[in-house]
């Protein structure tokens, strides 16, 4: 029998105990490990569940707990998730977690304290929510030079822009739904900022390409400006607005990475993936594209990544020795609006005006509305010759 804490007993957290009730004997069937859930730290007051008596509020009665071995970290938030995973590996214990945001500050030091300790630090469910793509981009994948990664990654944005493209949906309205689906963050800026997204293709790159990549270093839009007009004329040309993460290593060796949201033509895989799915490609040198696709949020789809990775903790007994990243602070970003490509957007020029500047600058129409996509510019170049009259540039996907 292997005991085990969870750590906040939200939409995450309740899931997991859950599943591991629900999926007891499939669990013991396949591992041949029976689990017991023995403490659930939560403030809040939950002695009416049937699991009650379980409750803690205090910390330090799952970390000198010595039969507790795993810890499941699903409270969100770096403090104080971080003090509790730096304490639990420090004292010998696995830790997993869906915390995004830990992984993304932290990853480096708690990977590293894992390794010192012996112990495991695992995060499948941090990125893409039910979707195994931590495991494959590390283990599988790991013969591979991977040179870029590119993927929608946020459940509850990909579920707005579908509703707003295929039910003309109101934006509030339907962030409501996704909070009440459990997709959105508990501060949901994070999701329509682009934040979340950010912090998971942080992880990504920091894993594929051996260093720490911070949040803060890395350029991040997200959906705010998007009107249901740049749906329809996005649609016209031929293209969906998806919400990208992106990741490529240059020639020079240095990193592109970016958050924003991008044209995807509707013959693309990614510009298919619909509602909270979310479908990540990974580009390595030896098996070219890979794509991996799922439920990218909720109760379920990321308990079953976080149980897949309580039970990895307890098989493997610390001895994971591909996840791992260093924190060199040696590499260097690109700046990502220098670079040359294709952009949509929409002025209030004239249409004279804008071709006199731009005359290669194709016309996109649809009800009444006009937009223009142009080609082998920067961004830098489209706000210089545009200046005040840029309504809005979206990147075109390449
Ligand atoms: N808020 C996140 C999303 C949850 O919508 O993708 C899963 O990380």
């Amino acid at each position: 029998m292997v005991q085990i804490a969870v750590l906040g007993y939200g939409v995450v957290g309740s899931g997991v105990v859950e599943l591991l009730q629900k999926n007891r004997e499939e669990i013991k069937k396949k591992s041949g490990i029976c689990f017991s859930v023995k403490r659930i730290l939560d403030l809040r007051d939950f002695s009416h569940l049937p699991c009650g008596d379980r409750f803690t509020k205090d910390f330090s009665d799952i970390l000198e707990d010595e039969e507790i071995t795993v810890i499941a970290e699903a409270m969100g938030g770096i403090s104080p998730a971080y003090e509790f995973a730096k304490k639990a590996l420090m004292a010998g214990k696995s830790v997993v977690t869906s915390n995004k945001e830990l992984v993304a500050a932290k990853g480096a030091e708690l990977l590293h304290l894992a390794r010192e300790n012996q112990v495991n630090f695992l995060f499948e469910a941090s990125v893409g929510g039910g979707i195994p793509v931590i495991h494959p981009l590390y283990q599988c994948l790991s013969a591979n030079r991977v040179d870029r990664i590119a993927g929608i990654l946020n459940g509850t944005t990909n579920y707005i822009l579908t509703k707003m493209e295929t039910e003309k949906a109101d934006y509030g309205e339907t962030l409501k739904r996704a909070q009440e689906l459990g997709y959105a963050e508990r501060d949901p800026s994070a999701d329509v900022d682009g934040h979340d997204a950010c912090r998971k293709i942080c992880i990504l790159a920091s894993l594929a390409f051996g260093n720490h990549i911070y949040p803060e270093t890395v350029y991040t839009e997200g959906i705010r400006d998007i009107t249901s007009d740049d749906i329809l004329l996005a649609g016209a040309a031929g293209y969906r607005i998806k919400l990208l993460g992106s990741a490529a290593l240059t020639e020079s060796g240095d990193m592109d990475v970016s958050v924003r949201p991008t044209l995807v033509s509707k013959a693309h895989l990614l510009a298919n993936i619909s509602d909270v799915f979310n479908g990540i490609m990974i580009h390595g040198d030896a098996v070219g594209e890979t794509l991996f696709y799922g439920r990218g949020a909720g109760k379920e789809a990321t308990a079953s990544a976080v149980v897949s990775d309580i039970i990895e903790a307890a098989s493997r007994n610390g001895n994971c020795p591909f996840v791992y990243w260093e924190d060199r602070k040696d590499h260097r970003l690109v700046d990502g609006s220098a670079q040359k490509g294709s952009f949509y957007f929409r002025t209030d020029l004239s249409e004279d005006a804008l071709l006199s500047v731009f005359p290669d600058a194709k016309k996109v129409c649809a009800d009444g509305k006009t937009a223009w996509i142009i080609s082998s510019i920067s961004e830098k170049e489209l706000r210089e010759k545009t200046k005040e009259h840029l309504l809005i540039s979206l990147k075109l996907f390449s």
